[in-house]
């Protein structure tokens, strides 16, 4: 590495995932269905990289990569210049990263309060502080009513629910965010509010985030930095500016080219 150049807080090299496929090859063998084929990529500290791709493309195996949460066939991915083995998850590397769902319906279990289900991280990790103090400073800072901790799922809506589960994601003070689809669930203007307050979540906390999506129409506002996956391959990656000012890959210039027109929606 050259002097002045920074280690990469969340890092891909040549990562290769393979799952067995559906269907039975020669011999009966079981042909393999490559997930993610030789990506390399990285994030620096205090960066915001949206990853975009199809359905299928390879998105969350990626982020689950990332996280330690899906063994790699080959190639290596490393968390703040430390190796990240992909053998269950670990607990180093829990301690630094959140991450939020889609789903804001199947991401709460409906008996347990906001607040247990809020604290939870804080349980896992055996974080020793005051829990219910650090619950209620998360959840205001999501912008939720302060007896929110009491009540249960069934009394929030979607949006709201999507709220909870980023601040769920922050309590232990993660330096990184990741988002596997984190607003495609929410109607447009519940959308618009959660992306302005993870841009703003990112300015006040220095977060790190990646955020996985299919919606291109969103990048703008979620992302400097975007990473464009096709069939499990790194098509293209650069800046925001760059991927939509000048996008060099067909497949990259056909994804921007169905973002629907503002004029159309
Ligand atoms: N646990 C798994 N077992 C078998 N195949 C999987 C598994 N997870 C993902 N895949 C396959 O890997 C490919 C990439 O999936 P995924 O990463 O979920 O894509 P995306 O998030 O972009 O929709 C798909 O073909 C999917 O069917
Ligand atoms: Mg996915």
């Amino acid at each position: 590495m050259l002097i002045g150049e920074q280690t990469p807080l969340s890092q891909a090299r040549d990562i290769t995932v393979t799952f067995p496929g559906p269907s039975r090859g020669v011999m009966g063998r079981r042909e393999k269905l490559t997930a993610l084929n030789r990506v390399t990529m990285h994030v620096n500290r205090g960066d915001s990289l949206a990853i975009v791709g199809e359905s299928g493309s390879g998105k969350s195996t990626l982020v689950r990569a990332l996280l330690g949460l899906q063994r790699v066939d080959s190639g290596e991915v490393t968390y703040d210049g430390r190796r990240v083995t992909g053998r269950g998850r670990e607990r180093w590397l829990r301690s630094r990263t959140g991450i939020v769902f889609q789903d804001p319906y199947s991401s709460f279990s409906p008996r347990l309060t906001i607040g247990e289900s809020v604290a939870e991280p804080l349980e896992a990790l055996e974080i020793d502080c005051d829990r219910s103090g650090r619950v209620t400073e998360v959840l205001s800072l999501l912008g939720l009513p302060a007896d929110a901790a009491s009540r249960y799922p069934s009394a929030f809506s979607g949006g709201q629910r999507q709220r909870i589960a980023i601040a769920r994601g922050l309590i232990h003070r993660p330096d990184l965010l990741i988002g596997d689809e984190p607003v495609s669930a929410l109607d447009v203007l519940v959308r618009q509010s959660i992306l302005r307050q993870l841009a703003t979540l990112r300015r006040e906390l220095g977060l790190t985030m990646i955020n996985v999506t299919h919606d291109l129409s969103i990048v703008p506002d979620i992302a400097d930095h975007v990473l464009v996956l096709q069939a499990g391959k790194v098509v293209e990656t650069g800046t925001v500016e760059a991927i939509f000012g000048n996008p060099q890959d067909p497949y990259t210039q056909s994804l921007i080219r169905a973002i629907p027109r503002l004029e159309e929606r």
